[in-house]
């Protein structure tokens, strides 16, 4: 087994779920924003989280209820020991973002605490208690957040249970823009306004799409791309949420974005481009767009983080 630690701090890094066609199948790692964990021992067994900072105090520090607490203590039981270990959380990104912040805490925390135990699960490994994290904030396992902030890169979910996840190649340079909007909306509320049954032609131009994307950056094919990042499924429901949603998708177009759509369950909207100046075009013109209806909001500008999670620190 790898060295133990005392004390591990890591930085789990936020993702784009769905990627327009893709809903619960398909997400990207950026590089910014993301959360940071911190463990260490402790002498009493089990999990507790001793802090939470940056998130004007609405995370639960129970266990039971904390994505963080849920994934690392699923982490625990799976080796049958009774370490003690002590969480702290800070959120480095808004909540309800659609940023996957419930999925980078608890990616950031089965990583640390893995590290901290001397590595005992391969990062694949990981992935099922990080799942038990989304469980809790929203409702269902899916993995198109937790999946990408764990591996990096464009992940494809064939399944999310039982679990096949592909991690894909993607075209180099390719970045994403993400503006949030400052409100807040709940993946779960998001969900629950989803119709149950679609017509068989909107599955065929959906599926053809997901096809369409995943082919586009096997192959290096910005066009494919770009043509395939249509969601007739999804958008036309939760856009109504976001206020100016098709101003600021127009206005990313207009600046020359590939593609841009509803950033996992929103309000966020993100938009991805083949250059950095590009995409910080497309950042000013979201941004305006959003600001011409009097909404505030917060700029992110990323190249696709092909790493995922980093050790901070370790000791
Ligand atoms: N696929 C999920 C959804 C992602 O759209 O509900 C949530 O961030």
């Amino acid at each position: 087994m790898a060295d133990q630690y005392q004390y591990v701090k890591v930085f789990a890094p936020a993702s784009v779920a769905n990627v327009s066609c893709g809903f619960d199948v398909m997400g990207f790692a950026v590089d910014h924003p993301g959360d940071i964990i911190v463990a260490r021992r402790t002498e009493e067994p089990g999990i507790q989280i001793t802090k939470v900072s940056g998130e004007n105090g609405v995370l639960p520090t129970s266990v039971n209820k904390n994505t963080a607490g849920v994934a690392a203590r699923a982490l625990l039981k799976q080796l049958d020991i009774d370490a003690g270990i002590a969480l702290e959380i800070h959120k480095k990104m808004p909540l309800g973002s659609g940023l996957g912040s419930s999925a980078a805490s608890s990616v950031g925390a089965v990583v640390a605490v893995n590290q901290l135990l001397g590595s005992p699960f391969a990062a694949n490994e990981l992935l099922t208690f990080a799942a038990e994290g989304e469980r809790v904030a929203c409702g269902t396992p899916h993995l198109d957040n937790v999946a990408p902030s764990l591996f990096g890169g464009f992940v494809f979910i064939r399944s999310s249970e039982p679990q096949d996840v592909i991690e894909l190649d993607c075209p180099k340079p390719l970045f994403a823009t993400v503006v949030h909007p400052q409100i807040e909306i709940r993946t779960e509320d998001t969900r629950k306004i989803l119709r149950r049954d679609i017509s068989l032609q909107k599955a065929v131009t959906q599926w053809g799409n997901v096809g369409g994307l995943v082919a586009g950056l096997l192959k290096g094919d910005y066009e494919l791309i770009s043509r395939s990042m249509q969601d007739v499924i999804i958008e036309p429901i939760r856009s109504v949420l976001i206020p100016g949603f098709d101003e600021v998708k127009k206005a990313a177009l207009d600046a020359g974005a590939l593609g841009s759509g509803i950033s996992g369950s929103g309000p966020s909207i993100f938009a991805l481009s083949r250059d950095k100046e590009t995409a910080t075009a497309i950042g000013e013109a979201m941004q305006h767009a959003f600001e011409e209806i009097g909404l505030d909001n917060e700029v992110y500008i990323s190249p696709i983080n092909k790493e995922g999670p980093r050790i901070l620190e370790e000791a």
